[in-house]
C-alpha cells in the first residue's frame, strides 16, 4: 500500500530565561486535508489543515490532553459538521469535551512548562500516520536529546480483520484497538494484536495495560510547600506542591515502593537541588533510586492492579503528618470498606531527645526512628531480633504508637494489618490533614 500520508507534528520547545513557551508546528504531509482536534479544547476554532500546510500553534503553559486528526469532514445540508474518522460529535469544527469517535491515533501530552511529556498512542486504534519531533531540548532524566516518537508504518495492511474500521461504503478507514473491540482486561494487555501494531510502529504505545486506573490524589494542606518523592521513581518531573494544591497522578499498574515528601528544598548557586528533610541526594527535583535521608514519614504501597496494599510507616521516623484515605473500594477478600491510615499528631512534642532531628540552625525538623538513631538490632529487628516473635514494640515505638495508632511503628508492627484495597476511585493522600 502506497499511502505514505503523514501528519508531521513538529514540536518546538523554546526556553528563554525564566519564561518558556511551547509551540506546536503542525505540518500536514497527507495527500488529504485533516482537521485537528484536541481534548480538552485549546480554542482552535479553525482546525482545518490543508495538504502541505504548516501551522504554528502556541500551547497553554499547563495542559494535559490528547490531540488527533479527523478525516473527510464536511457540513451537511443543515450545517452540521461531522467527519469520517475522529469525529468529536460537537456538530461544529471545533471539538469540545467529548472523546473522539474511535479509532484514532492519539498524541498525548502533559505540558507543565518547561517540561513536556509526549507519546504516540494506539490505545484507541489508528486512523492517520503521525510523528512527534521535538526541536531541541533534552530528556529530563539527563539521558540525551528528546527523541522522535511516531507511528508511520502501514497499519492498514496488517490490521487484523476483527479490528478493521470501515466507512459507510465499506472501505477501510482505520484500525481499532483490541481493547476497544473486545473490552476485556486481556485484550488491554500485551497480546497478539498489540504486537502486530508494535511490529509496524515500534515507537508508539500499543496497549493501555501500562497505564492503570489507580489514581493517587495528593493534597497539600500544610501551610508550607512540599516536594513529592517516590522510590522507585514515577517520573514526576515537577514534584513541587505548594500549600493548598491538589495533584492527581495515575500510578503504574504494578508498583511497589514508598512515597514521602521533602521539605524546605532549594537550588544552590550551582543549581544543585537539596532539601532539609527527605532529601534524595539526586541534586535534581526528580528523585532517582537512592533512599531518602531520614527521618521521613513513609507511605508504602504495593500496587498489583486492581489491588493496592498501603501503610503509613514510622520505621524511618517522621517529618510530615500524612493520611491515606481510599475513596470507595472494599477490602480484598471481604466487603468492608477500605480504612483510613494516618499519622497526623504532633510528634515533635513527644519525640524522645535521642531521636530528635535538627537542621543546621538547631531547629527540630523531624523525629528519627530508634533503629536509625541508635542502630541497635533490638530496635531494627535484625540479627537475633529478626524473627517476628523476637521483634517487639519498644519504649520508643510505643511513644509513636500512642499518638499514631494507625501507623506502623517498628519493623514487624502489624497492628493494624497492612490493608489491601480494591476498586477505590482514588487514594487520597493528604499532608497535614488537620
Ligand atoms: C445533518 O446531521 C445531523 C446530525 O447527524 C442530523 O441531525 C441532521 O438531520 C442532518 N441534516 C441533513 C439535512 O441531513
Ligand atoms: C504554619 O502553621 C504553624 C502551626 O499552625 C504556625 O506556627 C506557622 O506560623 C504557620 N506558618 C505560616 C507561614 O503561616
Ligand atoms: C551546591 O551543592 C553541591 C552539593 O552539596 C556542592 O557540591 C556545590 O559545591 C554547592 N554549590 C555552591 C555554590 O554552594
Ligand atoms: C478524595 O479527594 C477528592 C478530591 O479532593 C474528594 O472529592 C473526595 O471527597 C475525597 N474522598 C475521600 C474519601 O476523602
Ligand atoms: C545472639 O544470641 C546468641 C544466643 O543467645 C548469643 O550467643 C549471641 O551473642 C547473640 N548475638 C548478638 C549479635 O547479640
Amino acid at each position: 500500500m502506497a499511502n505514505r500520508a503523514l501528519v508531521n507534528l513538529l514540536l518546538l520547545l523554546l526556553i528563554k530565561g525564566a519564561h518558556s513557551d511551547v509551540y506546536f508546528y503542525y505540518e500536514n504531509k497527507c495527500s488529504y486535508p485533516v482537521w485537528l482536534a484536541a481534548r480538552p479544547s485549546v480554542g482552535d476554532s479553525d482546525p482545518e489543515r490543508g495538504v502541505e500546510t504548516l501551522y504554528i500553534f502556541p500551547m497553554p503553559d499547563q495542559w494535559s490532553g490528547s490531540i488527533w486528526a479527523r478525516t473527510k469532514c464536511s457540513f451537511n445540508a443543515s450545517y452540521y459538521f461531522s467527519c469520517e474518522t475522529g469525529d468529536c460529535g460537537s456538530g461544529i469544527k471545533e471539538c469540545q469535551n467529548p472523546p473522539p469517535a474511535l479509532p484514532v491515533t492519539l498524541l498525548n501530552f502533559v505540558i507543565k512548562l518547561p517540561v513536556v511529556s509526549y507519546e504516540v498512542s494506539l490505545n484507541h486504534g489508528f486512523n492517520v500516520p503521525v510523528r512527534i519531533k521535538p526541536d531541541g531540548g533534552s530528556l529530563i532524566n539527563g539521558a540525551g536529546p528528546c527523541p522522535v516518537v511516531d507511528c508511520i508504518g502501514d497499519i492498514a495492511s496488517v490490521c487484523p480483520s476483527p479490528l478493521v474500521a470501515k466507512n459507510r461504503d465499506g472501505r477501510y478507514v482505520g484500525c481499532y484497538s483490541a481493547c476497544d473491540v473486545f473490552k476485556n482486561p486481556r485484550a488491554c494487555q500485551p497480546n497478539a494484536y498489540s504486537k502486530t501494531f508494535k511490529q509496524v510502529c515500534k515507537l508508539a504505545h500499543t496497549y493501555p495495560g501500562g497505564h492503570s486506573d489507580i489514581i493517587f490524589k495528593y493534597e497539600n494542606q500544610c501551610n508550607y510547600t512540599v516536594w513529592l518523592s517516590a522510590r522507585p521513581s514515577v517520573s514526576d518531573a515537577d514534584p513541587e506542591s505548594g500549600p493548598g494544591t491538589l495533584e492527581i497522578f495515575t500510578m503504574p499498574d504494578q508498583w511497589t515502593g514508598s512515597i514521602w515528601v521533602r521539605t524546605k528544598c532549594s537550588f544552590n548557586d550551582s543549581y544543585y537541588f537539596s532539601c532539609e528533610t527527605g532529601d534524595c541526594g539526586s541534586g535534581t527535583q526528580d528523585c532517582q533510586s537512592p533512599p531518602p535521608t531520614y527521618p521521613v514519614t513513609l507511605m508504602n504501597f504495593d500496587i498489583k492492579t486492581p489491588a493496592v496494599s498501603y501503610e503509613v510507616s514510622l520505621n524511618h521516623g517522621h517529618n510530615v503528618p500524612v493520611r491515606i484515605q481510599p475513596d470507595g473500594g472494599s477490602l480484598v477478600g471481604g466487603r468492608a470498606p477500605c480504612p483510613v491510615v494516618d499519622c497526623v499528631e504532633d510528634i515533635s512534642n513527644v519525640c524522645p531527645s535521642p531521636l530528635v532531628a535538627t537542621n543546621k540552625d538547631g531547629w527540630y525538623v523531624g523525629c528519627y526512628s530508634a533503629c536509625d538513631a541508635l542502630k541497635d538490632p533490638k530496635y531494627c529487628c535484625t540479627g537475633n531480633f529478626s524473627s517476628p516473635a523476637a521483634c517487639q514494640p519498644n519504649d520508643y515505638s510505643k511513644t509513636f504508637k500512642q499518638l499514631c495508632k494507625l501507623a506502623h511503628t517498628y519493623p514487624h508492627d502489624n497492628d493494624p494489618p497492612t490493608y489491601k484495597c480494591s476498586g477505590a476511585t482514588s487514594y487520597n493522600i493528604t499532608f497535614c490533614p488537620f
